[in-house]
């Protein structure tokens, strides 16, 4: 399996293909979405543009329908929650459909919509998502941090690390096909034993600290292999989860 890594969108070449594609937005998009599902949420529809969001998520009746929303980390106006994984507790997500948009980790999501298999990842499904990927058996795999606004994420590429670790350690015939995929690696080695200090370290765990306290998103985020969901997606632009 030929594993490549990206960090953000628009480095991914325009030509580029693979079998996967496994979407990375620590923080905190992809924790949100793996938080979501494992408390019940029925699927997760994202976008880029807000007036498609509001269209779209008028088709469903109010009782199934969440508008989950976030620029520069903050709450979007209209939208019923920000884009922390502590908000999507059961009592609110259950059953419902989440119509999403957020900075950057929607946008790495529909960069790669046309690829046959799309998993997002966080760190705590982590293992989860490596696991489903063995059983694939998938030839090679495009890891796609989502940055922040086109520039490099330490949080993702220590994700991307993560995974990358734990497929070369499966006994997996796992190859590592790009520098930025071994940069990530020796950010995971550096960091795996203080996650949530590297979080804090990055620009936008710093961006975060800077607009509020954010003290429980970060434990929540840096948590590695805790929860069992794998969320993928089902039909362009929308996720479900194994
Ligand atoms: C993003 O998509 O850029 C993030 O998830 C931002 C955030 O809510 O922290």
């Amino acid at each position: 399996m030929k594993l490549s890594y990206f960090h953000g969108a628009e480095d991914v070449p325009k030509d580029f293909r693979s079998d996967t594609a496994v979407v990375i937005d620590v923080l905190r998009a992809t924790t949100t979405i793996a938080w979501a599902f494992t408390n019940g949420a029925d699927s997760v529809q994202t976008f880029i543009d807000l007036k498609e969001l509001q269209q779209e998520s008028l088709k469903w009746p109010v009782e199934q329908r969440l508008l989950i929303g976030e620029r520069g980390g903050k709450t979007l106006k209209g939208f019923d929650l920000g884009n922390s994984p502590l908000g999507v507790t059961p009592e609110i997500v259950k059953g419902k459909r989440i119509f999403m948009s957020t900075t950057n980790g929607t946008k790495a999501l529909n960069r790669v919509r046309d690829f046959n298999n799309v998993y997002t990842l966080s760190l705590p499904n982590r293992s989860a998502v490596a696991e489903r990927i063995l059983l694939d058996k998938t030839d090679d795999i495009c890891i796609l941090g989502s940055g922040w606004e086109g520039s490099y994420s330490l949080e993702d590429s220590l994700a991307a690390g993560a995974l990358a670790s734990f497929l070369l350690e499966s006994g997996s015939e796992s190859i590592v096909a790009n520098d930025e995929l071994n940069a990530a690696l020796a950010l995971w080695h550096f960091w795996k034993d203080d996650l949530q200090g590297c979080l804090r370290v990055a620009s936008h765990g710093q961006r975060l600290a800077g607009i509020g306290n954010h003290d429980d998103d970060f434990a929540c985020c840096s948590e590695l292999d805790n929860l069992v969901v794998v969320p993928y997606q089902s039909e362009p632009g929308v996720l479900c989860a194994y």
